[in-house]
């Protein structure tokens, strides 16, 4: 399979990548600008090609699928980060010419089937939890989160139109060792390592779930390597709850850390105060159990690089 990632020096598309490249008759092209994502990340192997891009111009994204024919595309790029996105609302809402960008070279050209990263912000403040992919109404008001929302219309747009297959992922909070660190987990695990003081927004008694990115990565390839679960949306993350404070004190306790835990002022907007995802649907897909939070922070201290 020839496939294409977008995003692909960031996070989770390149850890999407490794996984892809473990199956040698895959070909897998990465295409970034750099924004977020790290060089570092990108995959040495025979059968993965980098090529620097900015898929919100078309004049770049279209000279590589007119040079390569994909059979699948993973859009995955996007401007990500809380504080990021507030600060650069206009910037952000430029991803939605790159969403168009994709969907267009992909019916042109004629891919089998796009997958696109949309967001647990889709949800916004929640109103009921957990948060269900059919039930739960879409309350995103932020431009991030309005950018997934408009996205996830143009799949199912260009699907009803032009037939152009897709599967949208509503991520979830995902960690592990190639996240940036400016992420909370991977902040927080930094700083617990190097003894430094943890800072924690509000009183910490906001609410999250973390997924393992192998949970992210299996789950998502699944639907691609069985060729099912076609022009539909899933959630996919971990349902456990955990409150910021106790995730900073689970972190210092595995890192046994002399760091002390500091609460600044809340965020204005952003910081959501609750979230959890009903995954009945990624369960049908993963079919095993997803690894817990204190298995995933070992995984990710072992595995992250230094
Ligand atoms: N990590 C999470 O918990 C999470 C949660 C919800 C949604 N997502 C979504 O998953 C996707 C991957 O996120 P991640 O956490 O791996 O973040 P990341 O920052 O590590 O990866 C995103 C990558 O996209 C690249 N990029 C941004 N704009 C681009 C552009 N115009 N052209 C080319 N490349 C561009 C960045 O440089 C970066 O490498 C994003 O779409 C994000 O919105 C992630």
């Amino acid at each position: 399979m020839n496939i294409l990632i977008t995003g692909g020096a960031g996070f989770i598309p390149s850890s999407t990548a490794d996984k892809l490249l473990e199956n040698p008759s895959n070909r897998v092209t990465l295409v970034d600008n750099f924004l977020t994502g790290l060089k570092s990340n990108i995959p040495i192997h025979e059968n993965c090609k980098f090529i620097e891009c900015d898929v919100n111009n078309i004049n770049q994204i279209k000279l590589i699928f007119d040079n390569n024919q994909f059979d699948y595309v993973f859009h995955y790029a996007a401007m990500v980060g809380v504080l990021r996105t507030l600060e650069n609302p206009i910037g952000v809402l430029e991803d939605i010419q790159g969403i168009k960008n994709i969907l267009e070279l992909s019916k042109n050209t004629k891919v089998k089937r796009v997958f696109f990263s949309s967001s647990s912000e889709v949800y916004g403040e929640p109103v009921h939890l957990p948060q269900n992919e059919e039930t739960t109404p879409l309350n995103s008001r932020l431009p991030y989160a309005i950018v997934k929302n408009v996205g996830e219309s143009y799949f199912r747009s260009y699907f009803q139109e032009y037939g152009l297959k897709y599967t949208i992922f509503r991520f979830f909070n995902t960690y592990g060792p190639k996240q940036s660190p400016d992420f909370v987990m991977s902040k927080f695990i930094n700083l617990a390592l190097n003894n430094e003081d943890i800072t924690v927004y509000g009183n910490g008694s906001q609410t999250r779930t973390f997924c393992y990115i192998d949970d992210n990565v299996e789950a998502c390839l699944n639907t691609l390597e069985n060729d099912n679960f076609a022009n539909d949306v899933f959630n996919i993350g971990n349902d456990k709850i955990t409150t910021v404070l106790e995730l900073a004190n689970t972190i210092i306790r595995l890192t046994n850390s002399k760091s002390k835990i500091i609460n600044f002022p809340p965020l204005p907007e952003g910081d959501m105060t609750r979230r959890q995802p009903d995954i009945s649907k990624m369960k049908q897909i993963l079919n095993r159990d997803l690894l817990s939070l204190e298995e995933g922070i070992k995984k990710t201290i072992l595995l992250r690089r230094i």
